[in-house]
């Protein structure tokens, strides 16, 4: 390697300019590079379908030197660890990865905690009917990853998402940048492959952006949507996008009916890339979950908006311009939200 030639790693290579070499993941790999600035850190909670899915790729992708699988379940997130830890001589990761029934003491001192515990939905059920059981869920954990992991960034998953990273923010009491929730990414992912689909195209190439909360009012921005920095509504007809957008909108559900529970493959992935953004400084441009304070006019509600996402969680809202109409939607979604919030802070006797 040339001297002065930074090397990052990325899930994307690039032709980008020799003094900061942005390489994909397999070539990080055989040169030995991770891009952690320190021994890292990272719990995941829950060690069901998403959260086994999410320390699976923090293991096989190396973003921490420990991972730590936690559940209550007897034996399940030690299983679980194990079953993973047997796949590193395949797929060739030195991640170490260890699982724990119950016991935080084995989380101590974690960068990054990621909360997937909590029921998921079955047919027929909103992610709202989910609040009384994953909010005591939540509340518990929390409170558990505040006493080890002081100093930790908390990405949630558990649903109805918008509200349990709100339960997990007044549990915590950890400022907001350390607080935030997964599901822009998936939202977004989930768009982004139904265009790959139907314009034959890869989905590496496909930009986009969305906000609001995650559920029905999501608010998807097509003229924020680019294929190969082509605007994508020069490339699809508007009758098909639109179908699209609202085929993403319930794409959860759509998984759902099928599998009989929620998604968790995409779930699980997204949240190891955001995982992958903190400890790897990468200042990655997500939507995420977040406690919004004045942006887009909106105050003490978290939602879905673009962020820049490092070392220190989320580093700066990215604030757009919105149409009126896009403004609407989001305020719409805001007031669905918050909504839920009450439905918390009564559950709370938190005053109004
Ligand atoms: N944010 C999103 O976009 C998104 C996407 C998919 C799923 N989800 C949500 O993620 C959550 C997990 O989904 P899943 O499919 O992995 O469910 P799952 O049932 O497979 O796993 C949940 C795990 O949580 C564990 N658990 C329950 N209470 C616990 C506690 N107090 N401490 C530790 N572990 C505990 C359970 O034993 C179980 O193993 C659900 O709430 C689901 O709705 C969110």
């Amino acid at each position: 390697m040339p001297p002065g030639v930074k090397v990052r790693c990325s899930e994307r290579s690039s032709g980008s300019a020799p003094a900061d070499l942005l390489l994909s993941r397999p070539f990080c790999k055989i040169l030995n590079i991770n891009n952690l600035s320190n021994a890292m850190k990272v719990t995941v909670v829950g060690a069901g379908n998403v959260g086994a899915t999410c320390a699976d790729a923090c293991a096989r992708w190396e973003l921490a030197n420990e991972v730590v699988l936690l559940d209550i379940k007897e034996g399940f997130a030690e299983g679980k660890s194990l079953d993973i830890w047997q796949t590193a001589p395949i797929s060739l990761f030195d991640s170490r990865i260890t699982g724990s029934t119950n016991d935080y003491s084995k989380t101590a001192n974690s960068d990054v905690v990621v909360i997937t515990s909590g029921l998921p939905r079955k047919p027929g059920m909103s992610r709202d009917d989910l609040i009384a059981t994953n909010a005591a869920i939540v509340k518990s954990v929390t409170e558990n990853v505040v006493k080890h992991s002081p100093n930790a960034i908390i990405i949630v998953v558990s649903n109805p998402l918008d509200v349990m990273t709100y339960c997990a923010f007044l549990t915590s009491k950890f400022p907001a940048n350390r607080v935030f929730g997964m599901a822009g990414i998936l939202d977004t992912a989930r768009y982004r492959a139904f265009l790959a689909t139907e314009l034959n195209v890869s989905p590496k190439d496909i930009q986009a952006v969305l906000m609001g909360g995650h559920g029905d009012t999501m608010v998807p921005l097509p003229r924020y949507t680019t294929v190969g920095g082509i605007p994508v509504t020069e490339l699809i007809a508007e009758d098909k996008l639109n179908a699209i957008v609202e085929r993403t909108k319930k794409g959860g559900g759509e998984i759902v009916n099928l599998l009989g529970t929620s998604a968790w493959y995409a779930p699980g992935t997204a949240a190891a890339q955001m995982v992958e953004a903190i400890v790897r400084d990468q200042k990655r441009v997500f939507p995420c979950c977040v406690w919004l304070q004045g942006e887009y006019g909106l105050k003490d509600v978290y939602m879905g908006a673009p962020v820049i996402l490092g070392r220190n969680g989320v580093e700066r809202i990215i604030e757009l311009k919105l149409t009126k109409e896009e403004q609407e939607l989001c305020n719409a979604s805001a007031k669905a939200v918050k909504e839920v919030m009450d439905v918390l802070d009564k559950m709370n006797n938190v005053p109004a």
